[in-house]
């Protein structure tokens, strides 16, 4: 049983594309229409879907304002492929076909997507965009010249870099917490934790959760399929719970292995997604329809909780 609905099959898009299916439905989410004696409540057809293709092209088919939250990690131009078997992965397992951006081509890419990305976020929206420091510079203007504005440049601490014996080894992502309109914007600060609740050292549990550098494990899904570069579910649940509610829309133009899309789905949020590579599309959207996710790192009681929790 297909666990998402409207999951458009690759290759063929719903016959509006993602319009929406009620004309009055082009600005917001909320489709709402008069028929035949009475009202006649419909829902769009880019909810709870993903496509394949290039997004900026099917960001442009989505209406203004129907976004709640944006978490994405664009491509960073650097080459992947030469990377597939770093951190003691076997190469086989890694799915081929990651699709990344030239280097002079990557201020014009990053102006594109987030145009589109601004343009479909609702004003009380935000977005948590990933990068790495080596085009960071491309991003932070691409914000600043589309008039968004920058709340928090939080700092993702990962485990295991690549060993270097020339240079420092990098263990961090920049990760950039934007909105469009900074009074109207959604931060619900004691989602996690507590006004009262304390942490292990007595301190303030909603404070150090808010600190703005993040210290979170990588997964590794030993003798499993993977991508080379899958964000944590740990990080998307806390953006999520900070920053979004139940039922709220959540897009990422860049899926990947899916999984902004699969955490949004077990957190009661709807999704919305693109990803140009077909390797990586199919292999978001069996994750999406079986339910399957795996979690090596985590005890057998979380896991099946979360299995539970997608299907
Ligand atoms: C850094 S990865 C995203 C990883 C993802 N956050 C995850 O957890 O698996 C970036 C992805 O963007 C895809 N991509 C590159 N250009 C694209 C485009 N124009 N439209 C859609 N996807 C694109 C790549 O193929 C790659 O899968």
């Amino acid at each position: 049983m297909a666990t998402t609905r409207n999951v458009n099959v690759r290759g063929a898009a719903s016959p509006n594309g993602l319009a929406p299916s009620d004309p009055s439905a082009v600005d917001g989410c909320a489709a709402e229409s008069a028929a035949a004696g009475g009202q006649l409540r419909t829902e769009p057809d880019y909810l709870d879907s993903i496509r394949l293709g290039d997004c900026v092209t099917l960001m442009a088919e989505l209406p203004p304002r129907c976004v709640d939250l944006v978490i994405t990690d664009p491509p960073f131009a650097i080459d992947f492929k030469a990377a597939r078997t770093n951190y003691n992965r076997t190469g086989s397992r890694v799915i081929d076909g990651y699709s990344e951006i030239e280097e002079n081509d990557y201020q014009a890419f990053t102006n594109a997507w987030l145009s589109q990305a601004a343009r479909v976020l609702k004003d009380s929206g935000s977005m948590y965009i990933f990068s790495g420091w080596n085009h960071l510079k491309d991003l932070l203007i691409a914000i600043d010249s589309r008039g968004l504005t920058t709340v928090n440049h939080v700092i993702w601490k990962y485990q295991f870099g690549v060993v270097t014996t020339r240079k420092y080894v990098t263990s961090h992502y920049h990760c950039l917490y934007v909105c469009k309109d900074d009074a109207a914007r959604k931060f619900r600060p004691y989602a996690r934790f507590d006004k009262d609740a304390k942490n292990g050292h007595s301190g303030s549990a909603h404070y150090k959760d808010k600190e703005d550098v993040w210290e979170i494990k990588r997964e590794y899904w030993h003798g499993d399929l993977k991508t080379p570069t899958k964000l944590p579910a740990e990080i998307i649940r806390k953006m999520l719970a900070y920053s979004s509610d139940e039922g709220d829309v959540v897009l990422d133009p860049f899926l990947g292995s899916g999984q902004v899309a699969v955490v949004s789905k077990m957190e009661g949020r709807r999704y919305i997604g693109f990803e140009i590579a077909p390797e990586y599309y199919d292999f978001a959207l069996d994750r999406l329809e079986s339910g399957r996710y795996r979690i090596k790192e985590q005890s057998a009681g979380n896991a099946d909780r979360e299995q539970a929790a997608l299907l």
